[in-house]
């Protein structure tokens, strides 16, 4: 039984102060009724460490929102996955879209960033995706196929079960445009039948496979109902703890 992961993606929000009372109420819910899904927040990096001291014991778990496929160097403005382990992140959100688009991330960076954040012990959250013209060219299980096929290529099975893999179609993000549960549910049996053909059925039943898009409270409950959507990988909706803490709920 694949247990239900809601992830929050922060993005560039919240100050150190902001993070840390956002953390404090997340953390104070969850710890006062206790909820069946596995909880990971990813606030910005220059509020891990107050996060980490509020999160610290608690069954909220703490992912950075890219690295460096490096522990050290000369490479400025890059975070590394010694630094995220130091700061307790247990995660690694690798290959977000806006990382692709915007900041040149490619199939191959992903490839190795997944090795890496798998030997040094990070939990890396797979983002793959389609973007609109993609879909509406009929690609999109080309391209997610590929992504898929390149975030896990460099992981022995038993690696690649314990990672996580975000379904994030590139024109439900940000837009409230979400996908419908049956898209969803499309695109993530897809990977998973894609997961049993390169890394075998075992993994393919092990993987937990999140969708990310437009997901709110409203919609929560129906995607994860899905039998192939064990979570949900959330940006706007996280940023309020009421809306972030309802998914969390929903997935129960
Ligand atoms: P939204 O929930 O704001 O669409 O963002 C999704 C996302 O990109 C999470 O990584």
């Amino acid at each position: 039984m694949r247990k239900v992961l809601i992830a929050g993606n922060w993005k560039m929000h919240k100050t150190a102060a902001e993070a840390e009372a956002l953390a404090t109420a997340i953390r104070d819910s969850i710890t006062a009724s206790s909820v069946p899904a596995e909880v990971v927040i990813a606030p910005p990096f220059t509020a891990l460490d107050r996060v980490s001291r509020v999160v610290k014991g608690s069954p909220v778990a703490l992912a950075g929102q890219t690295m460096h496929a490096e522990d050290k160097g000369a490479f400025t403005g890059e975070i590394s996955p010694a630094m995220l382990l130091d700061l307790g992140c247990t995660h690694v959100i690798l290959g977000h879209s806006e990382r692709r688009q915007l900041f040149g991330e490619t199939d191959e960076g992903v490839m190795k960033k997944a090795r890496v954040a798998i030997d040094r012990g990070l939990v890396p959250i797979l983002c793959i995706g389609e973007t609109l013209d993609e879909r509406e060219a009929s690609r999109t299980f080309e391209v997610v196929g590929r992504q898929l096929e390149a975030a896990l290529r460099r992981l022995t099975p038993d690696e690649a079960a314990s990672a996580v893999i975000a379904y994030e179609p590139v024109w439900a993000i940000g837009t409230g445009r979400t996908a419908t549960p049956e898209q969803a549910q499309e695109v993530h049996a897809f990977i998973r039948r894609e997961i049993a053909r390169s890394h075998g059925d075992a993994v393919a039943g092990a993987i937990r496979i999140l969708y990310g898009g437009s997901v709110k409270p409203d919609n929560a409950a129906a995607l994860l109902a899905q039998a192939d959507v064990d979570g949900a990988l959330v940006g706007g909706a996280c940023l309020e703890a009421d809306s972030f803490l309802k998914i969390v709920r929903a997935g129960a």
